[in-house]
């Protein structure tokens, strides 16, 4: 079982569309599939409890149904940054419910997808951060790049800390969250330059940016 850990420049980089594309690609490849999101601010009560829309659609696209607790362990109602979340909900997000969560997942599939929250160095709470989260499940780490300007000193501050912290850095997607970036073109070249793992793909600004627009942008080779 392998999986990977998705995180960005930045909240809005792509996260999810580079998760849902890469579980595509993967499926496409005869394996089976989950995706994860294993805290989420910004939820809406359901019937059965705060449901978070990244998560549901990770839960859509997994290559079958798993229990949407374990897709989604720290569900909070207030789109603020997680740590805060959980503090007024009076709860403390800790490692183990997890790494349980995502054996779980492990347990029944062949990859899962494992999507961050916010940036690389959001904490979720006095002893806990996003960028523990790849070594507590020991995965190594695709970091999207929200091609904008100033996303050339966040990816590489970003590339930096996931090496500083013993992560492995498996490759980063470029993705055209700007239709109006300048310089697109020299911005990608100085990304491949100066970020020390392979370029997994480009994703260009689309109109309607859903996973499948995104088969064959993507080289899931990890
Ligand atoms: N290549 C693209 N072209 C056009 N729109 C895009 C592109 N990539 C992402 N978007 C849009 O940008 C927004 C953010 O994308 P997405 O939800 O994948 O980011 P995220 O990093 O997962 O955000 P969050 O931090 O909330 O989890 C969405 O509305 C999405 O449709
Ligand atoms: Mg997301």
């Amino acid at each position: 079982m392998s999986g990977v850990f998705i995180t960005g420049t930045d909240t809005d980089c792509g996260k999810t569309l580079v998760s849902l594309g890469l579980m595509a690609a993967w499926q496409a490849r005869g394996e089976r599939v989950l995706g994860m999101k294993p805290v989420a601010s910004g939820c809406d009560l359901s019937p059965s409890g705060l449901c978070n829309a990244d998560a549901l659609r990770l839960l859509a696209k997994g290559s079958h149904a798993a229990p949407y607790e374990l897709i989604n362990p720290y569900a909070f109602a207030p789109p603020i940054a997680p740590h805060i979340a959980a503090r007024q909900a009076g709860i403390e997000i800790a490692a183990g419910p997890i790494a349980r969560a995502y054996r779980a997942l492990a347990a029944e599939c062949d990859r899962v997808v494992v999507e961050g929250v916010g940036g690389w160095r959001v904490p979720l709470s006095p002893r806990l951060s996003v960028s523990d989260l790849p070594g507590i499940l020991d995965l190594p780490v695709i970091l999207v790049v929200g091609l904008k300007l100033g996303c050339i000193n966040h990816a590489l501050l970003t590339a930096e800390s996931i090496r500083a912290r013993g992560c492995t850095l498996a490759g980063w997607v470029g993705n055209g969250v700007d239709p109006r970036m300048q310089a697109g073109e020299e911005n990608l070249a100085t990304l491949g330059e100066l970020i020390e793992a392979p370029c997994l793909g480009v994703i260009p600004w689309l109109e309607h940016p859903t996973p499948e627009r995104l088969t064959g942008l993507l080289n899931p080779f990890v």
